[in-house]
């Protein structure tokens, strides 16, 4: 059963675009040794990527930013995680938004926020 809130099942299907953008907004207690990606400011991470993707007109096809729960890479937190590339940003900032936009709309990617490894370097187990 579709949520009442879901608009899918009226709409024509939504194409699917060439990235995807997840954004780790997963929030722990603030005593937890861990920490969090929306400790260290995801959440508005994720509003300011949206809004740049859209303003660059890279939502509708070439684009979307998603919210993630935890990627496993905590301690480089806050992390984006672009698919299908599968390539891990570490430690993005709002000040870097810019450039992973840019990134998106000439086909590379921001270097200096590449995670040495995507497929392990997590400190915990998902929550
Ligand atoms: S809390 Fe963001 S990667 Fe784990």
């Amino acid at each position: 059963m579709l949520d009442a809130g879901c608009r899918c099942s009226d709409d024509p299907p939504v194409p699917p675009r060439n990235h995807y953008i997840f954004v780790c907004t997963n929030r722990r207690p603030d005593d937890d040794p861990r920490g969090s990606c929306a400790a260290r400011g995801s959440l508005q991470l994720f509003a300011a990527l949206k809004s740049e993707i859209a303003r660059a007109g890279l939502a509708k096809v070439e684009a979307r930013c998603c919210q993630s729960s935890c990627l496993d890479h905590c301690a480089e937190g806050p992390i984006v995680l672009l698919e299908p590339e599968h390539v891990v940003y570490k430690h993005v900032t709002l000040g870097d938004v810019a450039d992973i936009v840019e990134a998106l709309r000439v086909g590379s990617r921001v270097d200096r926020l590449v995670a040495k490894s995507a497929s392990s370097g997590g400190n915990e187990e998902s929550g």
